[in-house]
């Protein structure tokens, strides 16, 4: 009877990042946010890597398999006894992610469930990793074997806790919501104090009794009290919004297409390469074409893309994610240079057509459709064009007037997926 709305619940929260995206939601407390400088690392690294790993990898059937199925607490944490794997290798991890031309990672250190990948003492009832089968602290092993592949750290964290019967009477059970939240600063605070520098912290779910939005529950989360503990030991962390405080970037969740003008503000679009978040034995793993054209369709609009992996309860990542990992990498590899460190524009996008990115007098058109391309006439440039041609090095005719732009890429040279034109304009024009 319930399961429906059980999993409307999580659909819920699929869609309300999204929705989020159109008009920024938050608290505002501009003295948090970093500036232009500090955020220049991210603007120029693209694509991330997300791993939703944890005791309900176990079970297979997505990351809300305990509230879905109405598991009980203690009847969960039996997982922790079971948790113990034996192909646990961040390095490989590290290194696929970096194949896969990732420049950051966002690791799930502690989902929904309240279990922690850590060696947690701020965690209720010890549910940690050092506690369970493993006794080991995957968040330490995580962050030195990413850190040492030259990635970006990052951390996700859920404020919120199925576990704490305050979470969804936050007003009624308050004496028990207080020690849910008493646990989340704990824990940010050991996520933020022991493991070196942490590049992003990335929040999830804030939102009270799932309904609302983040931002809704800042009365009771007082995020910009929380994120002013974290600003003084990680003073230029990239913070997302999803703690109520309005953050560092703006978050746009699931596969669904990006279209329209360039989005002006920072922003990143998460989506999962295994249609589930978390380990799923059934798993199909997205088409690579569906991947990329909505990977491009991000980085001409100006935003990020965490690319989402669900590792086995072994910590394996499944040979099909692999598979389409090197993929994606053998694609960042050949056109990189149009992607990494770009910004968008300057023209705007046409949808499933063409979009733009930028790097100093070089302008990239990605062109998603080359048929309808040809024989299209962009809008004006003000700078003089004085040279066209592919990332390969081969000229491609142009022709640049008052009127606009045509360029006529030799038949033999068009894409599938992106056809990267390479535009030099003149510097400073
Ligand atoms: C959705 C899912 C949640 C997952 C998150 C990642 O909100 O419900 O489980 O962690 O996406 O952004």
């Amino acid at each position: 009877m319930s399961i429906k709305k059980l999993q409307d619940a999580e659909l819920a929260s699929m869609l309300k990042s999204s929705i989020r995206l159109k008009s920024r939601d938050g608290v505002e407390a501009p003295w948090l946010n970093l500036n232009d400088e500090d955020m220049e690392w991210w603007r120029d690294a693209k694509l991330g890597f997300f791993v939703h790993w944890g005791l309900y990898s176990i079970l297979g059937r997505g990351e809300w398999a305990m509230f879905n199925e109405k598991i009980p607490a203690d009847e969960y944490a039996k997982l922790a006894g079971r948790f113990n794997p034996q192909k646990w290798n961040p390095e490989q991890w590290a290194s696929l992610a970096q194949e896969a031309g990732m420049r950051y990672s966002v690791m799930v250190t502690r989902h929904h469930d309240g279990f922690a990948l850590w060696d947690s003492p701020g965690s209720y009832g010890r549910f940690d990793s050092m506690h369970a089968a493993a006794k080991r602290d995957f968040v330490k092993d995580y962050t030195e074997a990413f850190r040492k592949a030259g990635l970006r750290i990052g951390l996700y964290y859920s404020p919120m806790d199925w576990r704490f019967p305050g979470y969804f009477k936050p007003k009624e059970l308050a004496d028990n919501a207080a020690l849910m939240k008493e646990q989340a600063y704990e824990q940010i605070r050991e996520l933020t104090t022991r493991y070196g520098t942490i590049d992003i912290l990335w929040y999830d779910g804030s939102w009270l009794a799932h309904s609302g939005t983040d931002a809704d529950a800042a009365w009771f989360w007082e995020p910009v009290k929380l994120n002013e503990t974290v600003r003084s030991s990680q003073p230029k962390c990239v913070i997302n919004p999803r703690s109520g405080w309005i953050g560092d970037f703006q978050c746009d969740e699931g596969p669904h297409e990006i279209t329209g003008n360039i989005i002006p503000i920072d922003w990143e679009k998460c989506f999962t390469i295994a249609y589930h978040w978390s380990y799923d034995p059934k798993e199909r793993v997205m088409p690579l074409e569906d991947i990329i054209k909505i990977m491009i369709d991000c980085f001409v609009r100006g935003g990020n893309v965490l690319l989402n992996v669900a590792p086995d309860p072994d910590g394996e990542i499944p040979a099909s994610q692999v598979e389409r990992l090197k993929q994606i990498g053998e694609f960042m590899k050949k056109n990189g240079e149009a992607i990494y460190g770009t910004r968008s524009g300057p023209l705007e996008p046409v949808d499933h057509i063409y979009g733009m990115t930028r790097k100093g007098n070089h302008l990239y058109l990605h062109v998603q459709n080359m048929p309808a391309f040809d024989g299209m006439v962009l809008p004006a440039l003000p700078q003089k064009i004085v040279r066209c041609q592919l990332l390969d090095g081969s000229a491609v005719p142009f022709e640049q007037n008052e009127q606009g732009i045509s360029i006529k890429v030799p038949k033999e040279k068009w894409e599938p997926l992106d056809t990267v034109i390479k535009l030099v304009v003149e510097a400073g024009g």
